[in-house]
């Protein structure tokens, strides 16, 4: 075989090596590159089964109990904010100072969720998928199987053994927030003021306790009197579901009390009846109210409030949760894959 012969056979092999891998998922599982950064599919190699299995367990368990859709959508939310989404809100502490025991996560449920799907994850793929990466996708699933859009999550994270409370006191705004407020807790984290807007279009399922917003009804100002930008029959409502005094812990992020749905009417369709809702009230919380006092914001949930389909707003949820699945993550050699969620770190 001739020199030039040669060269043209190794060339038909590369090429043909190259075809084979781009029909088994187009990746070249473990090259340095493709395992330092986020991307859709990165279990497609070490664990094809990884998101069918999360899928699995999320639908069982919410047949179990419904209403720990919103409440894992939440907890993503809650993990990225906080140290990035490296599943460290997950981590439990001995003496009452991790991520879990601060303010606004002592009404988050979800974790023993996670841990089961965790568990079932390390019986088929040992010590290989995150529990970072696992929040993500059971928020994905949460929302898909709450009527809302599926989309392509971004896989990839390690997890990281850091979880301490005043973290999660800092970086995540309080439901009294303006959006001065509002604007600078999300700039942090690179998101903008669309991202806001589609963002807070995740309190179009789930519940608050009472105590989060009840200061809105009794004692706006110190003056025992209401919030006048909250709409005075939907107030009327509130106060009826939330007499005054309640067993609220009263500390603004909720924890204590009777619940109410943050999207009276659809609490559990993900949906675009939050967007009238808010335009209408004045929404459950300040925060969700300020939307309305920016122009990006307000200009958002005005187009949305009259929109005639949600797919639009599905399109750009999808968006901004990638986008927001993004923040500070540990990839490649930076964190670890833990082989259980729910550790102690002290
Ligand atoms: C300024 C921003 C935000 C504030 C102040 C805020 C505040 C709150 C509060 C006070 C609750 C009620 C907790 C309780 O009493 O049980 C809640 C629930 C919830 N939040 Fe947010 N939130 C914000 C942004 C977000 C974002 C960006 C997401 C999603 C990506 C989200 C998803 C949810 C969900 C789904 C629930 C319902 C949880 C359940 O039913 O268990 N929130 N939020």
């Amino acid at each position: 075989m001739s020199g030039g012969e040669l060269w043209l056979l190794r060339r038909l092999l590369v090429m043909v090596l190259v075809l084979a891998l781009r029909a088994s998922g187009g990746e070249v599982a473990g090259s340095p590159e493709e395992e330092t950064r986020l991307r859709v599919g990165f279990y497609r190699a070490k664990c094809p089964v990884a998101e069918d299995v999360v899928l699995a367990e999320m639908r069982a368990i919410l047949e179990e109990d419904p209403t720990l859709a919103p409440s894992l959508l939440r907890m993503h939310y809650h993990d990225c904010f906080v140290q990035g989404c490296d599943g460290s809100i997950m981590l439990r502490s001995r003496s009452g100072k991790g991520e879990r025991d601060a303010t606004p996560n002592r009404s988050m449920r979800g974790y023993d969720a996670i841990q089961r799907i965790k568990a079932r994850l390390e019986t088929v793929c040992r010590l290989t998928v995150s529990c970072a990466d696992i929040i993500a996708m059971a928020a994905r699933d949460a929302v898909y199987l709450s009527k809302g859009p599926w989309y392509d999550v971004e896989t990839g994270r390690k997890d990281g053994d850091v979880s301490v409370a005043e973290y999660a006191e800092n970086d995540l705004a309080p439901p009294d927030s303006n959006i001065v407020d509002v604007k600078t807790f999300f700039s942090v984290k690179s998101l903008n003021g669309k991202d806001i807007a589609v963002l807070f279009g995740c309190h179009s399922i789930g519940t608050s306790h009472c105590a989060a917003f009840q200061k809105r009804l009794y004692n706006f100002t110190g003056r025992m009197d209401q919030d006048p930008s909250l709409d005075a029959r939907y107030a009327a409502q509130l106060k009826k579901l939330c007499p005054p005094g309640g067993h609220g812990h009263g500390h603004g992020h909720g924890g204590g009390g009777a619940k109410v749905p943050i999207d009276p009417g659809s609490g559990y369709t993900f949906d675009l009846s939050y967007y009238r809702h808010v335009l209408a009230t004045g929404g459950l919380f300040q925060s969700d109210g300020s939307l309305r006092d920016d122009p990006v914001t307000r200009g958002y949930v005005e187009k949305l409030a009259n929109a005639s389909s949600p797919d639009e707003y599905f399109q750009d949820f999808a968006a901004a949760m990638v986008k927001m699945g993004r923040t500070d993550v540990l990839t490649g050699d930076l964190g670890e894959i833990r082989e259980t969620c729910d550790g102690f770190v002290d």
